[in-house]
């Protein structure tokens, strides 16, 4: 039997970023209050010690829609990707992307959610973004839901907590796919639906002050989108058989602190509980039995509808995507370790691995063993859909960044990558995050940078816009040219 010793030919390298965090555009062509609009900017924050940041409450989604302006809040401006799209996308392809991952705003299209039509305002914008795209020869792949449902339905329903909201998605997706359909192959359909536990509020709109038992609130909102991606995939493949939805967590690779058979069993519970409840659901179609101990141990008894079981089994998703920036450690005495953060939560530090500035524990080895263990576990195509490092890159005074710690960075992901797909993993592509400095997610910093491409704002949105090609965008554009051979090692 032979092995592949290299990327597949048709391997899909290319670049993501996320509506929210790039387009701004805020209130324009009718777009409405997203929960994006609400994530504001603190330059006092301990950027190793985010959990104040994670906590939205009432009163400061009430003091964000107070003030209309953007720089508190600089996910309301982005980085105006919503006038420079043509450009942004032009110089991904320069870079060779073959695919490239965006996301299409739900408060652009339905502006409360409840709208029964849609703002067609909001649905040419994207046809836009998609025949730019189509241009340039590479293929687009879509995030139904990026962290920014809109507002409306959080201050209603207390965002996916309640039922009603799995409707008003279904229209939106199903809107998409009838507008777009035959022109988008690839969809993912929750961005890290993982986040839910830990980032609730983003990615489930639920507010903890609104809710009488906040946990059981997470986990029923995360059951509504369960529902949800069942009822979208088996729509979308009503529609267009050919098109594949993807279901997509954010990985959170974990080792045991110790050999202590605690900490084994502490990093068993952590990969069950943060990792593959999520992808058993979404891949094999059931929810796994391991929960059913947790639930009960938690006081937390979920509402489900007659139906819900059926669909969950009958339309799992057709591609495993993942996020993986660092990896974690688990101990049966977690309270006990230095804590380090990393992406969406906190965790303890792994003495064996170095840091981002942020705190994220940089591991490519991990990618490997993630790579295999997901695959061994599921049998279907892997899709890295985010890697990358947050950094705060300098501009020399004859305008380069040499952002050679990211090119590292990249390096040895990309060999770890390349090393699993020899051991026979089935990866389809990967898309580095992000394609091009956007605000960060996490703590709405634009001095957190991720791209290939520099863009000239600052933490309070000052700056010309200008786009400006980083050392690592003629490192990428060589990696993609040679299919992953040249890693300029
Ligand atoms: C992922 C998100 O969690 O991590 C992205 O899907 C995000 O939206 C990325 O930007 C990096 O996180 P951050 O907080 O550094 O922007």
């Amino acid at each position: 039997m032979g092995t592949t010793k290299s990327f597949p030919k048709d391997f899909l390298w290319g670049g993501a970023i996320a509506a929210c965090q790039s387009e701004g555009g805020f209130g324009k062509n009718g777009r409405g209050i997203a929960v994006s609009d609400i994530s504001f900017f603190d330059k006092n924050i301990d950027r190793q010690d985010l959990a104040k940041h994670r906590n939205i409450t009432t009163e400061i989604i009430e003091t964000a829609m107070k003030d209309p302006g953007t720089k508190r809040y600089p996910k309301r401006h982005g980085i105006d990707f919503y006038h420079r799209y043509q450009e942004d996308i032009a110089l991904c392809a320069e870079m060779g992307f073959k695919v490239f991952r965006f996301s299409m705003a739900w408060s652009r299209i339905f502006p409360t959610g409840e709208e029964l039509t849609p703002n067609e305002e909001g649905l040419a914008f994207y046809d836009a973004v998609l025949t730019e795209i189509e241009k340039h020869g590479m293929e687009p792949l879509v995030t139904i839901s990026h962290f920014e449902m809109p507002l409306a339905l959080v201050n209603k329903y207390n965002g996916w907590a309640d039922r009603r909201v799995i409707e008003m998605f279904v229209r939106f997706a199903n809107t998409l796919f009838d507008r777009y359909k035959n022109r988008v192959k690839y969809w993912i359909s929750f961005n890290e639906i993982n986040a839910g536990r830990f980032t609730t509020f983003k990615s489930t709109g639920v507010v903890k002050d609104k809710s009488e038992h906040y946990l059981r609130d997470c986990y029923q909102a995360v059951h509504h989108q369960f529902v949800a991606a069942a009822m979208i995939t088996r729509d979308l493949h009503a529609m267009m058989p050919e098109a594949k939805m993807g279901c997509m967590i954010a990985f959170f690779t974990t080792y045991p602190a110790t050999c202590n058979p605690d900490d084994v069993i502490q990093m068993m519970l952590d990969n069950q509980y943060d990792n593959f409840f999520y992808t058993d659901v979404m891949i094999r179609g059931k929810y796994p039995k391991y929960m059913n101990r947790f639930f009960v141990d938690e006081g937390i008894s979920l509402v489900m509808e007659e139906g819900d079981l059926e669909l969950l089994a009958n339309y799992p998703a057709d591609y495993l995507a993942f996020s993986y920036y660092m990896s974690s450690i688990s101990s049966a005495k977690a309270d006990e370790l230095v804590q380090t953060d990393a992406n969406l939560k906190s965790t303890g530090k792994n003495p064996y691995l170095e840091s981002s500035d942020w705190g994220w524990q940089i591991d490519p080895k991990g990618l490997r063993y993630t790579l295999n263990t997901v695959y061994d576990r599921y049998q279907v195509p892997l899709f890295i859909v985010e890697n990358g490092i947050g950094a705060e890159d300098q501009v020399t005074a004859d305008g380069q960044v040499n952002d050679d710690y990211r090119i590292a960075y990249l390096q040895k992901h990309i060999e770890q990558m390349r090393e699993a797909v020899v051991d026979g993993v089935d990866l389809i592509g990967y898309t580095m995050w992000s394609s091009i400095d956007i605000i960060s997610s996490g703590t709405s910093e634009m001095s957190k940078r991720y791209g290939f491409i520099y863009v000239d704002q600052d933490d309070e949105g000052n700056g010309t816009l200008n786009r400006l090609k980083k050392k690592s965008f003629y490192w990428y554009q060589k990696v993609i040219e040679s299919n992953g051979e040249d890693l300029g090692i």
